[in-house]
C-alpha cells in the first residue's frame, strides 16, 4: 500500500501540495486530475520519490526504485537511437532488443526503432518514454499526463496498451490526466486536485458523474463525458 501522511510541499512561500492523508491499495487505478498548477505533477514526483516533500511523509510500499516506473510529464531522451532509449530500463535482461521492440510495437513505434532519439517530435518523444516504461514488470506505474502530446490515434494506442500491461502485471496506476472522459476509461478511482488540496476523492463514476465538490464541479462543467 502506498500512503500519505501529513504531506506538504511548497515551492518559495507557495503551497503546491497539501495532503493530510491518501492511501492507494495495490493494484487500483488511481487518475490524478485537476487544472493547470493543482499539483499532479507534484504529487506523482513525490510518489515516484524524485522530490521530496517538506513536512510530512510518502511510503510507497517499500518499493525499490525498479519496480516503480515514473514517466515524467516532459519526458527525456537520451542522444542515441529510440531502441536503445528504450533498452536502457533493461539493465539484466536477456533479449533487450527483442523486449524493447516489443514495447514500442505496443505504444506504436516500432517504424522508428533506428531513428534518433532527440529528433523525435513531442508526441513520439513521449510514447519513447513510456515504452521504456513499459519495457518490463512493475510493480507501481507512475504516469504524468501519458497522452498529453497524443493525436487521437495514438491516444487510443496508448490507453491500450496501459489497460493490457496493468491487466497484465496487475500493478497500481497512479497517472494524472485534464481529460475526464480519460479518467472514466482508464481509472478505478479519481483524485481531484484543487489548489493543491483534496477538492474529491472517490470512484470513478461517482466523482465524475455526480460530483460533490463544487471545484470539482466547475472543473467538469466544461466536459461532456
Ligand atoms: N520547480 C518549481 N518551482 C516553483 N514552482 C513550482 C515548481 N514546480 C511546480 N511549481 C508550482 O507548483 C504548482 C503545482 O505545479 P504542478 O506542476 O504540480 O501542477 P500540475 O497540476 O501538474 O499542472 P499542469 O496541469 O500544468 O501539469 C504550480 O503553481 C506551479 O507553478
Ligand atoms: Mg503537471
Amino acid at each position: 500500500m502506498i500512503e500519505l501522511v501529513n504531506v506538504q510541499k511548497r515551492y518559495d512561500a507557495r503551497i503546491a501540495l497539501d495532503i493530510p492523508q491518501l492511501s492507494i491499495e495495490p493494484g487500483e487505478r488511481l487518475a490524478v486530475i485537476g487544472p493547470n498548477g493543482s499539483g499532479k505533477s507534484t504529487l506523482i514526483r513525490l510518489l515516484a520519490g524524485v522530490l521530496a516533500p517538506d513536512a510530512g511523509t510518502v511510503q510507497a510500499g517499500n518499493l525499490p526504485r525498479g519496480e516503480i516506473g515514473y514517466l515524467p510529464q516532459q519526458p527525456y531522451a537520451f542522444d542515441l537511437n529510440v531502441q536503445k532509449n528504450v533498452e536502457l530500463a533493461l539493465a539484466g535482461e536477456a533479449e533487450k532488443a527483442k523486449i524493447a521492440q516489443a514495447a514500442l510495437e505496443r505504444v506504436g513505434l516500432l517504424h522508428l526503432s533506428k531513428a534518433r532519439a532527440n529528433r523525435l517530435s513531442g508526441g513520439e518523444t513521449q510514447r519513447m518514454a513510456l515504452a521504456r516504461v513499459l519495457a518490463r514488470p512493475r510493480k507501481l506505474l507512475l504516469l504524468d499526463e501519458p497522452t498529453a502530446s497524443a493525436d487521437i490515434q495514438a491516444m487510443e494506442l496508448i490507453e491500450r496498451a496501459i489497460l493490457v500491461y496493468a491487466d497484465q502485471t496487475g500493478c497500481t496506476l497512479v497517472f494524472s490526466s485534464h481529460a475526464p472522459s480519460q479518467a472514466m476509461r482508464l481509472s478505478t478511482r479519481v483524485l481531484a486536485l484543487d489548489s493543491g488540496k483534496i477538492g474529491e476523492l472517490g470512484e470513478t463514476a461517482q466523482v465524475l458523474q455526480s460530483p460533490q465538490a463544487e471545484s470539482t464541479r466547475a472543473f467538469l462543467k466544461s466536459w461532456r463525458i
